[in-house]
């Protein structure tokens, strides 16, 4: 067999922020002059970025694993990582179970990728999991998109929901500076990608744990802050965050998304459980009654904003009528879209050791159930675009008709109409919705928006 010893292979699982930091480490392997393999058996380096939210995402991780360790024994310069949440949650049992691994290293390490690698490289096997301070990244990302990008603006989660790994995996919050923030999206800007998304498990969190105080008591650097802060970058079109939590919400925030024209009225707020007793033993620290306040309040200032969330089905203790309490969540809401799940117990969380776990069927029937209700609900919010003209940046060529393109709306749902990639890639296009599914639309495209250079812009290209 070949051996490409210089070229690299990433997988990704999990969630937005995996899917930004494999985008830095693959900027990083770039910057060392590997090239990308889109076959992994070609690749001498090979990155598993995990997760481990869900048994099954952690599961999904080793089989993976299991298949590349055997070809290690044929090629002993092939180099393989494990790195994010799984990495972080096990250490070195990772290596004791997979000993062929030659680096795991947790993602508060990710930008420390080429330090790490030049260990290996000196013949040691490493593990990365020590609580560090995130280091700013000095490479460029290589991003997947040259349309929309992730920019990250806290890390990490203070919370203690008692179903969930991630404070354990990716530890306490750290925020970027706002100056490094604009920093990179001015640059993004410049690179003629038209739409960001700020990201953090908690980005409500934003700049709690920056130095400053208002006169008032406030602290200085919140997430409302940072929109008007970032606002007017030149070349940004649309700005959307995520991910929202209920507790620390505030109308603030509201109001700044209604008045900053480049903030997009969508919302990806989840609720975990239409509930109040299952909030309270999730420690949530929200009622349904607030998640209720909050949907209405955003709807007061953006009536057509779109609305998505996640929610979790079979909590240890749960009861059909406490169940049914979601479904009536779900049902007076009427959500765009709903990320469900069955409850998984996980390795060092509390609720993982309470007696009164549910079983296999009891957590899959109510899933099945839930998956049902949303799926007519969010059908019921697609129609609501019939007829109408919608603003859609065009991101991809859609991977089943070839003749038409993808794009999303404002509202963040999936749109399909015939175009040609090449020319509409990066373009804001006038779309009028001629048919709905539940999660997507198509329609057809009405003219090109022109899409103005801005002022400011011109001046500093002069
Ligand atoms: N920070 C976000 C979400 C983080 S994890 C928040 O606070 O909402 C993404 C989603 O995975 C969660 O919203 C939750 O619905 C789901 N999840 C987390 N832990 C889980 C577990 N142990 N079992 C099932 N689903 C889980
Ligand atoms: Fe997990 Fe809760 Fe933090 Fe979200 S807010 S990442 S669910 S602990
Ligand atoms: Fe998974 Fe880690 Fe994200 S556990 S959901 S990849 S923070």
């Amino acid at each position: 067999m070949t051996t490409l010893p210089r070229r690299y292979h990433i997988i990704t699982f999990g969630c937005q922020m995996n899917k930004a930091d494999s985008e830095r480490m693959a900027g990083i392997l770039e910057d060392m002059g590997f090239e990308w393999s889109e076959d992994p058996n070609q690749a001498g380096v090979i990155l598993y970025n995990t997760c481990s939210i869900r048994d099954n995402a952690e599961q999904k991780v080793y089989s993976y694993l299991g298949r590349q360790a055997k070809r290690k024994h044929e090629q002993l310069d092939l180099t393989l990582i494990v790195a994010g949440c799984v990495a972080q949650q096990e250490g070195e049992a990772l290596l004791r179970r997979v000993p062929e691994l030659d680096l795991v290293m947790g993602p508060q390490h990710a930008n420390r990728l080429k330090d790490l690698l030049q260990q290996v490289f000196d013949g040691n096997q490493v593990v990365a999991t020590e609580q560090v301070h995130i280091m700013e990244d000095i490479t460029k990302p290589q991003r997947d998109s040259t349309v929309t990008a992730w920019v990250n603006v806290i890390y990490g989660c203070n919370e203690r929901c008692t179903y969930c790994v991630v404070p354990n995996v990716r530890g306490v919050e750290q925020s970027r500076t706002p100056f490094v923030i604009r920093t990179e999206i001015e640059e993004l800007g410049r690179q003629g990608y038209k739409e960001i998304t700020l990201l953090g498990q908690n980005i409500d969190a934003y700049g709690r744990d920056l130095p400053g105080v208002t006169p008032e008591g406030r602290h200085q650097h919140t997430l409302t802050d940072l929109l008007y802060y970032i606002h007017d970058v030149p070349g940004i079109e649309r700005i959307r965050f995520a991910t929202s939590h209920p507790r620390y919400f505030t109308e603030r925030l509201i109001k700044a998304c209604a008045e900053l024209p480049k903030v997009c009225e969508h919302f990806h707020i989840p609720f975990q459980s239409g509930d109040n007793e299952v909030l309270k033993r999730m420690a949530r620290g929200y009622t349904k009654e607030k998640y209720r306040r909050i949907i209405n309040t955003i709807r007061e200032y953006m009536p057509d904003a779109s609305i998505s969330a996640d929610a979790i089905v079979g909590f240890p203790g749960e009861t059909e009528e406490q169940f049914e309490n979601t479904l009536q969540l779900v049902t007076d809401i009427g959500f765009d879209l709903v990320n469900t799940a069955a409850y998984s117990p996980r390795p060092g969380t509390p609720a993982a050791v309470w007696e009164e776990q549910l079983s296999e069927e009891i957590k899959s029937d109510r899933l099945q159930r839930l998956n049902h209700l949303v799926s007519i609900k969010a059908a019921e919010r697609s129609q609501r675009y019939m007829g109408r003209i919608e603003e859609v940046l065009v991101e991809v060529q859609n991977s089943k008709d070839k003749t038409q393109v993808m794009g999303r709306t404002r509202g963040n749902r999936l749109t399909f109409f015939a175009g040609d990639i090449n020319e509409l890639k990066g373009k804001l296009v006038k779309v009028k919705i001629t048919d709905f599914r539940a999660f997507s639309l198509t329609g057809e495209a009405v003219e090109p928006l022109v899409v103005l250079l801005n002022d400011q812009h011109l001046t500093t290209q002069l």
